[in-house]
């Protein structure tokens, strides 16, 4: 009932050339009516992937919440609208770590990104610390809450939610299809508790950290998995195309 969705995130990795690249030789495989497949992608390479994209989705890697003004560095919702980007990962957790991303200001990028058009990808997950004290539901319903707070309903059918446990990101750790599974349902669980059973049933529900082509078919099996975020996988060709051949 839910369409499938998954999306590499390249982070601070690939210029144009290499992002044209990547378009040509992966774009023609993500051809498929039954769900949906791309990448996020730095800023500078935004123009280029959406020139060569027929079939896969772009995504951009973070927004500013402000329409424009004396924010140094920071690109506009406004900005990506112009370009034709429909997706926007928010809230990452290197975000928050490294860039002073907040539940407050990732709410404030998700209004702004849906009152757009576009797509917020919204990440959330614990830390190892987190997970092995038993606070991941605690820790997901807060990030749920603060990251999506005053956000309608109707709006769930236009948010991807990322459930990426900090622990799994990079390190070649995966969680267990059953964590991963326990997790997303949990994270779908909240949703229904904050806005009702439709927008619960709707909203997309993405598993990320160490996903490969080697785990994603066992993920995409289970029923509150809908997709998943990809860092390391998503920047081969290879290894992209082999996880899109699988799932579609
Ligand atoms: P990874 O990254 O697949 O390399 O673990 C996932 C992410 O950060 O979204």
């Amino acid at each position: 009932m839910r369409d499938i969705i998954i999306v590499g995130n390249w982070k601070m990795n690939k210029n144009n050339a290499e992002t044209k690249a990547f378009f040509e030789e992966v774009d023609g495989v993500a051809k498929t009516d039954k769900g949906l497949y791309g990448v996020g992608v730095p800023f500078t390479d935004l123009r280029t992937a959406l020139d060569n994209a027929e079939n896969l989705i772009v995504a951009a890697e973070n927004c500013h919440f402000e329409d424009s003004g004396a924010f140094t560095g920071e690109v506009s919702v406004p900005m990506l609208e112009e370009l034709g980007v429909k997706y926007c990962i928010i809230g990452h957790s290197e975000r928050r770590q490294m860039f002073g991303d907040t539940d407050e200001t990732v709410n404030k990028k998700a209004k702004k990104l849906l009152d757009a058009g576009i797509t917020p990808i919204l990440c959330i997950g614990e830390t190892e610390a987190e997970y092995d004290a038993g606070k991941t539901k605690d820790v997901i319903t807060a990030q749920l809450n603060g990251s999506l707070k005053d956000i309608p309903a109707e709006a769930y059918e236009n948010i991807v939610i990322a459930y990426e446990p900090i622990w799994a990101i990079g390190t070649g750790k995966s969680a267990s299809v059953e964590i991963a599974e326990d997790c997303c349902k949990l994270v779908r669980d909240v949703v229904r508790d904050m806005v009702g059973d439709e927008a619960a049933d709707k909203v997309r529900i993405q598993y990320g950290g160490s996903v490969k082509p080697g785990n994603i078919v066992e993920y995409m099996a289970q029923e509150d998995i809908d997709g998943a975020l990809i860092g390391g996988a998503s920047l081969k060709p290879d290894s992209f195309i082999e996880i899109i051949e699988k799932t579609k």
